[in-house]
């Protein structure tokens, strides 16, 4: 699959099969990811490959946190299981945190270069049969979450990254022509 192919066809999967995803593959989708472009060459990305055990824990600190918009006590443990269980049974998770420069100017190139990093994970992974899915939300500061992770404390996570083997891969999202953002500028 060449690139064009692979910016064209990756989607965000929510539905993996059961295979698993070998850590040859991971390290191979890492190696692509900190090729990314980065100014001052800061590499600012760490990248946490989440066990089982660890997914859990996440999901849970995940689903404690939607638990709480329920009243029902047994629903509320039940959201959290749910999550906790579906975290724990992805075939592959990581979360990906970035350091923090002092330099307000650093740490803004830094967030790019972590996001650029995540694009070519993702790019890769497609052009090797493999779907992602990039999370955010505040559930990224949360200290249980933070905890799950065992990301350093002069570390911000700013994505997480489902994988696997896509089940089913969903239609393109209607997006607007290119053209209607782009201005020429003469
Ligand atoms: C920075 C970032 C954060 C995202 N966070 C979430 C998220 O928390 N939950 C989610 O379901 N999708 C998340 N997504 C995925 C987007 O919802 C998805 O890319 C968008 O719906 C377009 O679909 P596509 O990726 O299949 O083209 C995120 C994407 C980006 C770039």
């Amino acid at each position: 699959m060449d690139i064009l192919d692979a910016i064209e066809s990756r989607r965000s999967i929510k539905t993996f099969s059961d295979r698993p995803v070998s850590d040859e593959a991971i390290r191979q989708l890492l190696s692509m990811a900190v090729l990314a472009p980065n100014h001052r060459m800061t590499e600012p990305w760490r990248f946490y490959v989440l066990g089982p055990k660890a997914r859990a824990a996440y999901g849970a600190a995940l689903g404690a946190r939607k638990a709480k918009r329920v009243d029902d006590e047994e629903a509320a443990a039940a959201v959290i299981a749910k999550v906790e269980q579906s975290h724990r049974d992805l075939p592959a998770m990581m979360a990906v945190s970035m350091t923090l420069d002092e330099n307000p100017e650093i740490r803004e190139e830094d967030y790019a270069a972590t996001y650029m990093a995540i694009q070519n994970l993702c790019l890769a992974a497609c052009a090797m049969g493999l779907g992602t899915h990039v999370k955010s939300g505040a559930v990224m500061d949360d200290p249980r979450a933070r905890a799950a992770v065992g990301v350093a404390d002069h570390e911000r996570i700013v994505a997480t990254i489902h994988m696997g083997e896509p089940a089913e891969v969903p239609t393109p999202k209607e997006r607007k022509d290119a053209a209607d953002f782009t201005t020429w500028v003469p």
